[in-house]
């Protein structure tokens, strides 16, 4: 949500690292761009709203001179996408830019104070404080003026800073990430590490209250405190082309045929960490998962999974419900999250509240030194590599992998769910072969002016009916809802005319009666009936065949939507890969 960069070069344009930059941060949001540099004892800037390829091709992003800049694409939270609230954003004098990424809660106070001062404003952004702020101390210079001004914020945010005196670049994080990335002769900040993976994979995390000036050299302060911080240097496994396209048009479709592997390197775990964890897991009195959006479904999909397989109730909170749920917590109790982000802002805020309760935290994540995994006393990591495409995917089916694979280990039956998982591995890769892929654009073609889309599941598929939901919704903006097959009895049969479609997940499991005859009873009222199941059945107008695969059908059963989901978006002209009005990495709450 928001992306900000920040880059000083030791010799060298910053602009054209700057623009590459931020196509990669795009999926961050993408409705507004922009860059600033410092040159001749001046900031120069260039910023647009609008997506960033139309923008540089209208003013040339490359162009700006400095070795020292800043960059910003924005989904906008105060003031509506413009070129006026485009970042960076400027003092008086426009001698300090400033990008962030984030919500400052307390602005209106902050700028009524500074409009009392003499400070005039021209966004209608919380961020145009900040550059205001430290025009109120930059005669100390940009470091101290930056300390000063963010001991005056609250709320959650990253931010990066530059001055027109001096060949420096500050960033500051509290609750919004911030990575350091360090080369020989050039040093980056980012939101995101994809950012600058094309030029180096040794980076240093920054924690919350935590500030980092860059010059000649790179140093680190705490906010609060004042005093300085030693880093480490930590290597990333990921390469660079593991966060570009390649050869597919779009990242979404390149994520969804990554399954092919990325259910294998999430399962690959090692076999005592997850035994150790099975035993804290069962040791918990009271244990929690949670997650947003589709994470969520998967801790919905993992409630059921446990209940199933290990005999044991884990109670399924959406993060941004779970402070509700603070009176049952105690140093008892167990909180497992799911993220791929690791730095979505309602569960980060889930886990504070459980830290002040003594709670442990267990996290399955996917972005190695994200907040998440830093503040997880244990953490899996899913291994799926860089996801950039907003709709999440491969991610997705690695969280159902491990998920099902704890609760096999819970159950006492690791090596069974184990061998699962590579079945089902295998079968994945099987399955998205082109035809496979034929066949369901053909559904597409049938689907592509619906007006309402429903999915029905029952049991582990029934939170898989509420992920095909979101996917169909984010990816083509038909509307779609998921329901459990009990449920149309009792109030969405209503809904049902001639011709609506219903996708229906019926597992070859002891659901499968049940689900069938909710599929009949949609179809009685004119439903149009999707089969997404191992075995067809005449209820079905159409069916998309899934391999069988037991406890493990949650994993196999999304994969067709995820792909559905794709080609709707295509036939109605939504770009897959930058859902509307959505953004990856949902950093404010
Ligand atoms: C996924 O398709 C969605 N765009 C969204 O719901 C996402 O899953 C949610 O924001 C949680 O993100 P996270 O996994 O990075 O925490």
């Amino acid at each position: 949500m928001c992306g900000i960069f920040g880059c000083v070069l030791s010799e060298g344009s910053a602009a054209p690292i700057i623009h590459r930059a931020l196509e990669r941060l795009e999926y961050r949001g993408y409705d507004s761009v922009g860059e600033a540099t410092v040159y001749g004892g001046r900031v120069h800037v260039k910023k647009a709203a609008g997506k960033i390829g139309e923008i540089h091709k209208l003013l040339n992003l490359d162009d700006l001179p400095g070795s020292v800049g800043i960059g910003h694409t924005r989904w906008a939270t105060h003031g509506k996408p413009s070129d006026r609230n485009a970042h960076p954003l400027f003092d008086c004098k426009e001698n300090v830019a400033v990008v962030h990424n984030g919500i400052i809660e307390n602005y209106q106070e902050l700028k009524d104070m500074l409009i009392e001062k003499g400070h005039s404003f021209i966004s209608d952004t919380d961020t145009e404080i900040i550059p205001h702020l430290i025009e109120e101390n930059i005669s100390l210079g940009l470091e101290k003026a930056v300390m000063e001004a963010v001991r005056k914020f609250e709320g959650r945010y990253a931010i990066a800073a530059i001055s027109s005196d001096e060949n420096m670049l500050v960033g500051v994080r509290r609750g919004s990430p911030l990575i350091v990335g360090r080369s020989e002769n050039k040093t980056f900040i980012a939101s995101d590490i994809p950012a600058f993976l094309n030029h180096t994979n040794q980076v240093m995390y920054l924690d919350d209250n935590e500030m980092v000036v860059i010059d000649g050299n790179v140093r680190f302060f705490n906010t609060e405190t004042g005093q300085s911080i030693e880093k480490r240097l930590i290597t990333i496994n990921w390469d660079a082309k593991q966060a570009e396209k390649g050869e597919y048009p779009y990242f979404v479709i390149k994520e969804i045929m990554e399954q092919k592997e990325t259910i294998m390197r999430a399962i690959n775990q090692d076999e005592n960490t997850i035994l150790r964890t099975a035993e804290e897991i069962k040791r918990a009195y009271g244990t929690f998962f949670t997650g947003c959006g589709t994470a969520g479904k998967v801790c919905m999909a993992g409630e059921y999974i446990f209940s199933k397989v290990a005999k044991k109730h884990v109670n399924f909170v959406i993060s941004s419900e779970f402070p509700n749920y603070k009176h049952f917590l105690t140093d008892k109790t167990l909180l497992i999250t799911i993220s791929q982000s690791g730095e979505t802002a309602d569960l980060m805020e889930a886990v504070e509240t459980a830290r002040k309760m003594g709670v442990k935290v267990l996290s399955l994540v996917n972005v190695m030194g994200s907040s998440l995994y830093r503040n997880s006393d244990y953490a899996f990591l899913l291994n799926a590599g860089p996801e950039k495409a907003v709709a999440s995917t491969k991610a997705t089916t690695a969280q159902l992998a491990l998920v099902t694979l704890l609760a096999y280990a819970v159950a006492g039956r690791l090596q069974e769910g184990k061998r699962l998982l590579m079945e089902t591995a295998s079968k994945v890769n099987d399955m998205l072969n082109p035809r496979y892929e034929a066949r369901i654009a053909e559904l597409a073609r049938k689907l592509k002016d619906s007006q309402s889309i429903y999915i029905i599941g029952r049991s582990l598929n029934y939170p898989m009916a509420m992920e095909a939901a979101i996917k169909i919704m984010e990816l083509s903006n038909i509307h779609a809802q998921g329901f459990a097959g009990g449920e149309l009895k009792h109030g969405p049969l209503a809904l049902i005319q001639d011709g609506t479609p219903c996708i229906v997940f019926a597992a070859n499991d002891e659901t499968r009666v049940d689900i069938i005859s909710n599929a009949m009873e949609v179809k009685a009222r004119g439903g149009y009936i999707i089969g997404v199941s191992p075995r067809n059945n005449e209820v079905f107008d159409y069916w998309i065949k899934v391999p069988d695969v037991g406890n493990a059908s949650p994993v196999v059963n999304i994969i067709p939507i995820q792909i559905l989901a794709y080609h709707l978006a295509l036939l109605r002209g939504c770009d897959p890969d930058y859902c509307r009005n959505l953004a990856k990495s949902v950093t404010v709450k």
